[in-house]
């Protein structure tokens, strides 16, 4: 089972449709996978159509291992109208940021939740909130990998290199962590700061920037709106067409 956090310090990157669409791209290669909603702003929860107050979710589960109960992501585990598999995030979660800093092994929260299931998914993709709060913090160190989306606009070099330094930190605790790739979204082509960043992040980055571009496509905001994957919305779309090549480059890199 690989685990990846969907991760960056700047929202409206492109982190929870990444999350989504890399998912559904997986599932229709046959590969099994599970999608942990670890924002409180529940925004892939609300982006699959799902409700935030489900009765169980990841805030519920978390909460009993706090508690020193046992708590089980598989009973909280639910199937969006697209298919994908979903831990639903619901607002109570924004609470556990605070409290989780006084609890014995705070951060391990969720490498705990993940060790006790019986059911073995392929994937774990850990939608985060773009801070590195407690939340962030337990998906960095129940994975193996960091996926980074990120925008081509000015300087976004900066913003990796002190992410970087944070996972830095986390690495004392999760040794295996790695940096999947970097991966630009909302891309334009016909806009020279998009050229010019791409380049520059190449010369950086080398092998670690995903060759793969997600291109500024409304289908995928819409896609949202509806509550599914760009699969099921458009699947003639450049959305579609860029994530289903982000699934093969992501399968390699692995
Ligand atoms: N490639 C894209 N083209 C156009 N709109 C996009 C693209 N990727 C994401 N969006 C839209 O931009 C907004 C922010 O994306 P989102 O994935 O929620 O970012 P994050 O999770 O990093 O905050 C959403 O409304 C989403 O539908
Ligand atoms: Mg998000």
């Amino acid at each position: 089972m690989q685990i990846i956090s969907i991760a960056a310090q700047k929202g409206g990157v492109g982190k929870t449709t990444t999350a989504i669409n890399l998912a559904a791209g997986l599932q229709q290669k046959g590969k099994t996978v599970l999608l942990v909603d670890a924002d409180p702003q529940g925004s892939m929860t609300a982006a699959l159509g799902v409700n935030s107050e489900t009765a169980i979710n990841l805030f519920t589960e978390l909460a009993k291992e706090i508690k020193g109960e046992d708590g089980n992501i598989e009973a909280a585990t639910l199937t969006t109208a697209s298919g994908l598999q979903l831990v639903p995030a619901s607002a109570d979660l924004a609470w556990a940021e605070t409290e989780l800093i006084s609890v014995f092994g705070r951060e391990q929260i969720f490498t705990w939740l993940l060790e006790k299931m019986t059911m073995q998914y392929d994937f774990v993709l850990f939608d985060c909130h773009p801070s590195v709060g407690m939340l962030t913090v337990n998906a960095l160190v129940a994975s193996n990998y960091i996926l980074m989306p990120l925008q081509a606009e000015f300087l976004p070099h900066k913003a990796v290199n002190i992410f970087m330094q944070q996972i830095t930190s986390i690495k004392k605790i999760n040794k295996r962590l790695e940096l999947l790739g970097i991966l630009l979204t909302k891309y334009d082509d016909r806009k020279t700061m998009n050229k010019q960043v791409k380049m520059q992040m190449e010369q950086e980055f080398g092998n670690k920037l995903f060759t793969t571009t997600i291109r500024n496509n409304i289908q995928l905001a819409k896609a949202q709106e509806a509550g599914v994957d760009i699969f099921s919305f458009d699947k003639h779309s450049h959305g579609a067409e860029d994530y289903e090549s982000l699934t093969d480059e992501f399968l390699k890199k692995l």
